[in-house]
């Protein structure tokens, strides 16, 4: 096993690779066929290996899971699927032994519909004080058979559904998630009481799951596209919650990271004023295309609004609601956008792949810190799965045409020769995995030299061991039209070529790493990355 790493700052977070275990698809320890705290607590050494800091797990509470877990029944206990809330307390002292720091995922928006707050408030009845927890509200039209008003939904659908007594409650989600009432003390309180029931336990730091819809507008009025301020989204109201949330963790030394996507960069930025969130995800950046103008724009755009606030930029290209970056890399479309994901995309993964160790170089040289989900460091592309065996909301809300979320949590590889590649061993793993995957196992991996784990363990291993990655200040250097090239300090380089063409090597003393073998002839490839010591 390998020893553990002491981090390289107080402000850990402020450039720490984290690593995102979605546990349902990670290791199945008890052979069930569903990924599992046993499964993870058997395979952490794996991640000690690979060189990350912190993990993050996506939601592992007693849920239904109508939507991956994103529909929590019970904030303190863990789903029987998963475990026990003891085994997670274990699985928590195990990782920090081998100096992992744990983050769990808190999800405030909304609730799933087995809750008990929503139970006693289905069984309340209209007016009553358990039914002010949520958004209930009379329906329009004469006989109150039209939705009280017209929000569109983040899944998409309608968001508001009809109770047997005629009130329809509202849901920015599926309906087996309603949302919380963010104006109610109740909900406020709660939630206080979730974040001190985790840090209590050891965790590290939140993933506050859809950060900026929580609080909506009082009157619920209708959304007219355009008109500011939305109606849910990035309310000014939302900040008085984070600020509160801010002094818990502070009692802890625990650490926020928001999901939230907006575009407007003052906006964002806003929750990562000092006294509210510590990060953000950069979602700018895992939806920007492979292309070195928008990539330099973004870069560029997220260093300059984050500095304002002293916050860190986070750098992400992939996690379990996204297209894997092997397989967005290797389309025409190499942006993201939930709205055009469609089945039969044509993919080149060779092309895919080349392209995402380059973006790996790239990503791991950048100012802040990163988040890696797991199967990106095996180079996973994203999995067809047969219609029969979908599952994700998004795919039957989209009527069919959205493929869904499913191709990217599908589970991991593990051993090329065992059943479900060593995943699990007993029954079938809950999604398909496909036949074609022993070559992305980890002992093969492993195994080989040129292999995408071997690249992350290298880079993970060379970005703790130079100083001048991580956090710091990042300069462009004059570079050939395609490539982008700037420095961490005074004797460190990244190069990366978009080009379409080979370029000539940057001035070098020392090749660090090249995301692939460098020709004799001095030059760098197209879509390759190198990080060079001058
Ligand atoms: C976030 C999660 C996603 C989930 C949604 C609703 O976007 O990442 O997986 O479906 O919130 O909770």
């Amino acid at each position: 096993m390998a020893a553990p790493h002491p981090p390289r700052t107080d402000d850990w977070w402020r450039d720490a690779v984290i690593y995102q275990v979605y546990p349902r698809s990670f290791a199945d320890g008890d052979g069930d066929g569903t990924g599992d705290l046993a499964g993870v607590r058997t395979r952490l050494s794996h991640l000690a290996e690979l060189g990350v800091d912190a993990v993050w797990f996506t939601p592992w509470y007693a849920s239904p899971m109508v939507d991956g877990g994103y529909d929590v029944a019970d904030y303190r206990a863990i789903d029987p699927a998963f475990g026990t809330l003891d085994e997670a307390e274990k699985l928590i002292a195990e990782a920090a032994e081998l100096g992992l720091r744990v983050i769990v995922d808190i999800v405030p928006n909304h609730v799933s519909d087995q809750h008990a707050w929503f139970r006693e408030a289905l069984a309340a009845g209209p007016g009553s004080p358990e039914r002010a927890r949520f958004h209930f509200r009379p329906g329009r039209g004469e006989h109150g058979e039209l939705p009280p008003n017209d929000w569109p939904s983040q899944f998409s659908g309608t968001t508001w559904t009809r109770v047997p007594d005629g009130e329809w409650y509202l849901h920015l989600f599926t309906p087996e998630q309603p949302d919380l009432n963010w104006a109610h003390p109740d909900v406020r309180r709660e939630h206080e009481d979730v974040l001190r029931f985790w840090f209590e336990r050891g965790v590290a730091g939140v993933r506050i799951d859809s950060a900026a819809l929580l609080t909506k507008d009082p009157e619920l009025r209708d959304f007219t596209e355009g008109v500011d301020p939305h109606p849910y989204v990035d309310l000014d109201e939302i900040h008085d919650v984070y600020r509160s949330w801010r002094a818990i963790a502070d009692e802890y030394g625990g650490v926020f990271v928001g999901e939230v996507w907006l575009p407007d960069a003052e906006r964002f930025a806003r929750y990562l004023r000092p006294d509210e969130l510590h990060t953000a995800f950069n979602f700018n950046f895992l939806a920007c295309p492979w292309d070195p103008e928008r990539l330099r724009r973004t870069i560029d755009s997220t260093l300059a609004e984050h500095a304002p606030v002293h916050a860190p930029a986070t750098w992400v290209l992939c996690n379990h609601d996204v297209t894997r970056t092997v397989t967005r890399y290797g389309r025409e479309d190499t942006g993201f956008d939930f709205a055009a994901k469609r089945f039969g995309t044509p993919t080149d993964l060779e092309l895919g792949t080349r392209r995402a160790r380059a973006a790996a170089l790239l990503t791991l040289a950048l100012p802040g810190s990163v988040y890696l989900y797991q199967g990106e460091e095996l180079g996973l592309p994203e999995a067809d799965i047969p219609l029969d065996r979908i599952q994700d909301p998004m795919h039957f809300r989209s009527e069919g045409v959205d493929p869904g979320r499913d191709g990217c949590r599908v589970p991991l590889p593990w051993e090329a020769e065992a059943p479900s590649y060593g995943f699990g061993t007993g029954t079938e793993p809950w999604l398909p995995q496909p036949a074609d995957w022993a070559r992305y196992a980890v002992d093969r991996q492993n195994a080989d030299p040129g292999s995408m784990l071997s690249l992350y363990r290298t880079a993970l291993e060379l970005r703790r061991a130079e100083s001048a990655l991580g956090d710091g200040a990042l300069s462009w250097l004059p570079s050939p039209e395609g490539v982008l090239a700037f420095s961490r300090a005074e004797d460190l380089l990244c190069a990366v070529n978009l080009s379409g063409d080979p370029v000539p090597l940057p001035p070098h003393a020392a090749v660090l790493l090249a995301s692939d073998e460098l020709p004799a002839d001095g030059t760098l490839p197209p879509d390759t990355a190198v990080w060079l010591r001058t």
